[in-house]
Parts: structure tokens; C-alpha cells; sequence
């Protein structure tokens, strides 16, 4: 579904992502991960196009991406969910879910609404509270939700789990899953790797802004030589 080729990008003249290509399969949860400083984020944000490409290419089945706007990639079904500053703090979380609404049609938003609350029953109860109150774990779970109610096709997630207590790490990366049951495209950057490995389809493993390694979840966590030298050991 979407497809990299020979990426050369980063910021300014820097050069981050070296020449690298892969690609992440339609329907598939994929987990990006790699030590600090890899180039995890550099690879969401090209997609995204907020960073200097030097070369290569980026499609969306088909469909070059690299050269468009950032608004005009997530007109296309891609939903990007940063690390950082990813709800409105001030907002409570009933408006924060209406804003994630505001491109769908208004006759679906009843129905869209109800179906989140399913998949993350805890923001139906924190309806009214102010967004910035929230625990970590329901800070997460409305970014990812009011991303979802955009209707994408792919999603990119930068660090869900960042912060959270493993129970609740475990709850983010299931919610995952569920939207992935619901035809969602999922690709997940994690410093977590033992733990997203148990939920995700496939791995991707970037060092110094190149592939170190690719395979199955089940074959990454088998990998001692990636999950010792590239991953530590959680
Ligand atoms: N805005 C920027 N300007 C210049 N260099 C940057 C910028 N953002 C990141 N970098 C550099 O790019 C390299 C890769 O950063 P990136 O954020 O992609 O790493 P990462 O794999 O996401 O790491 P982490 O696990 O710490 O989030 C790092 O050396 C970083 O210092
Ligand atoms: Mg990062």
C-alpha cells in the first residue's frame, strides 16, 4: 500500500534516512522500530511530507507523494498521530472527538461517534472532562480515536506508547489491533519492542536511517542479534 524507494531525507541538508527502501503491505499492523535517534520519526514525517527529501520516492498504491502538501496526503486516507501535541489540552474530550469528526459527513458522525466509544469505552465515560486532565494512557486513546474518526484508510502512530505503564501500553497496542480487525492499514513507531512484537503483524527495524532488518513479528522476536544489538533488552 505504500511503498518506499530509496529514500534519501532529513532536515535542512541533513541527511537522515539513507537510501532506504521498503514497504508496508495493506491491512498489515507494522511496528518501525530502532535505537533512538534511527530516523523512526524522520521516516513518518517524509511520508507525511514535512521534511527535506533529497531522493527517492514515496507512493500511496501508486500515487507519488513526495512534492505534495501535508494536507493534501491526509486528504488521501493517511492519518498521522505525532508523539507530542496531538489533542487540544483546553478542549474537553466530547469536543475533541467533534473536531476529529469535522470532515465526515454529517449524517455519519452519530454512528462514527458510537462505534469509537466501542473500540475506547473509556472516553464515553471522560466525556465532559477537559482533554489536558486525562491519565497518559486515556491521552493516547483520544488521539488515536479522534484520528480514526478522520475515516482513514492508513494510520501512522509515533511512540503511542511512550510514557505509559506496561498494562497500559498493552490496552493502547490492543485497541490497535482492534482497529486493524476493522480494515485500518496500521504503522506503529515503538520503543517497545518486546511488547508491540506480541501484537503487531510485521517489523521493521531501522539503524542509523537504513534497514537493519524486516520480517514477521514472530521472526523479530526470534532475531536475538536484532533484538540484543538493535532493540535492547526490555
Ligand atoms: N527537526 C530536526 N532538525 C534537525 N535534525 C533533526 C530534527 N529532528 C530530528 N533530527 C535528527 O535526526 C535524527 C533521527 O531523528 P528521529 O527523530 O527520526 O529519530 P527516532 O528514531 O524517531 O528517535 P527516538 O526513538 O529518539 O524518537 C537524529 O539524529 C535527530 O537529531
Ligand atoms: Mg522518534
Amino acid at each position: 500500500m505504500i511503498t518506499v524507494q530509496n529514500l534519501t531525507a532529513g532536515y535542512g541538508k541533513l541527511e537522515i534516512l539513507q537510501d532506504l527502501s521498503l514497504s508496508f503491505a495493506h491491512g498489515q499492523f507494522s511496528a518501525v522500530l530502532g535505537p533512538n535517534g534511527s530516523g523512526k520519526s524522520t521516516l513518518m514525517k517524509a511520508i507525511m511530507g514535512l521534511n527535506t527529501v533529497f531522493g527517492g520516492a514515496i507512493a500511496l498504491n501508486g500515487r507519488e507523494l513526495i512534492g505534495s502538501a501535508t494536507e493534501a496526503i491526509s486528504a488521501l486516507g493517511i492519518a498521522y498521530v505525532p508523539q507530542r501535541e496531538n489533542i487540544f489540552d483546553e478542549l474537553t474530550v466530547r469536543e475533541n472527538l467533534q473536531l476529529g469528526m469535522r470532515r465526515r459527513p454529517r449524517e455519519q458522525r452519530a454512528s462514527a461517534l458510537q462505534e469509537t466509544l466501542e473500540i475506547f469505552p473509556i472516553l464515553g465515560r471522560r466525556g465532559s472532562q477537559r482533554a489536558g486532565l486525562l491519565s497518559g494512557g486515556e491521552h493516547q486513546m483520544l488521539a488515536i480515536a479522534i484520528a480514526w474518526l478522520g475515516a482513514p484508510t492508513l494510520m501512522l502512530l509515533d511512540e503511542p506508547s511512550a510514557g505509559l505503564a506496561p498494562a497500559v501500553a498493552t490496552d493502547v497496542f490492543r485497541s490497535l489491533q482492534d482497529l486493524r480487525g476493522r480494515g485500518i492499514t496500521l504503522i506503529v513507531v515503538e520503543q517497545n519492542a518486546r511488547r508491540i512484537l506480541r501484537y503487531c503483524d510485521y517489523a521493521f527495524v531501522l539503524r542509523e536511517g537504513r534497514l537493519a532488518f524486516e520480517g514477521s513479528a514472530e521472526a523479530c522476536l526470534q532475531d536475538e542479534e536484532t533484538i540484543k544489538g538493535y532493540l535492547g533488552v526490555h
